[in-house]
């Protein structure tokens, strides 16, 4: 039995950005299809988010599908667009006490009507809210971000509305999906995996990270405990001395 990790006092991040890793590997250790996973997964993004918010963190961002994702079966895709518009339907019917705001980063695109439509609903829901700003990635990649960011801007240039000289950091963040989202302060990846896989690769320049090796359907509110305890022991610098 893991021993409770203490929290009072301690400073909690502003933006906690989550990469749920590890619901695969999870469905695989009961033997059961991987989308019992990312349903047990999706439960852990509800209490996770829910933590969050009682603890006072004021933005929380999760990854829950990549530009690269596609890649896997359409059944694993299918299953994880179902619980999206599962959650969504949801959040519209059912937090309407709520003082939560919903967004979402990424590429809406080639994502299909049904999904875009209940984005947008869920999105509509949250006028006038002031609290706590949840944003899910879907279809979201840094790369793609970026890209779109310098075709925003280019072509800004190309009707003669910016100058060249304008092209600043500010300018691009601007132009990123999360234009007014701050930069995480902590980025956690539970599961055993070092890397950041595509995600808030501009945003997290001076983000501090937590990785763990439990799989993210097992993590815990105490997980988070241990993320934001190890948090306070940093000293973020931001290339100052
Ligand atoms: C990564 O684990 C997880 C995903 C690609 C999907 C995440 C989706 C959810 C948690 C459900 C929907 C989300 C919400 C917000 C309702 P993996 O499948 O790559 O795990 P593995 O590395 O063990 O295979």
């Amino acid at each position: 039995m893991q021993q409770k990790t203490d929290i009072s006092n301690l400073i909690i991040p502003n933006h906690i950005a989550f990469i749920m890793d590890g619901n695969g590997r999870w469905a695989k250790k009961i033997a059961m299809p991987r989308k019992v996973g990312h349903i047990a997964g999706a439960k852990t993004f509800k209490k996770i988010v829910d933590y969050c918010e009682k603890i006072g963190v004021k933005y929380v961002t999760a990854y829950a599908f990549s530009t690269e994702n596609w890649k896997r079966p359409k059944d694993e895709v299918d299953s994880i667009m179902k619980l999206l518009v599962d959650y969504l339907n949801d959040a519209i019917k059912n937090f309407k006490n709520d003082n939560r705001i919903l967004r979402f980063i990424g590429d809406r695109e080639p994502l299909s009507d049904l999904v875009k439509q209940k984005m947008q609903e869920a999105e509509d829901s949250c006028k006038g809210r002031t609290g706590m700003i949840v944003t899910i990635a879907i279809n979201y990649g840094s790369r793609d971000e970026i890209c779109n960011a310098t075709k925003n801007i280019v072509k800004m240039c190309l009707d003669g509305k910016l100058s060249i000289d304008d092209i600043d950091n500010d300018l691009i963040s601007k132009n990123l999906y999360t234009a007014d989202i701050p930069d995480p302060d902590l980025i956690i990846r539970p599961s055993g995996e070092i890397r950041l896989s595509n995600f808030l690769m501009w945003q997290a320049a001076y983000s501090e990270f937590w990785f763990d090796n439990v799989l993210w359907p097992d993590f815990s509110q105490n997980d988070l405990n241990r993320a934001i305890k190890d948090y306070n022991t940093r000293d973020r610098r931001f290339g100052g001395i």
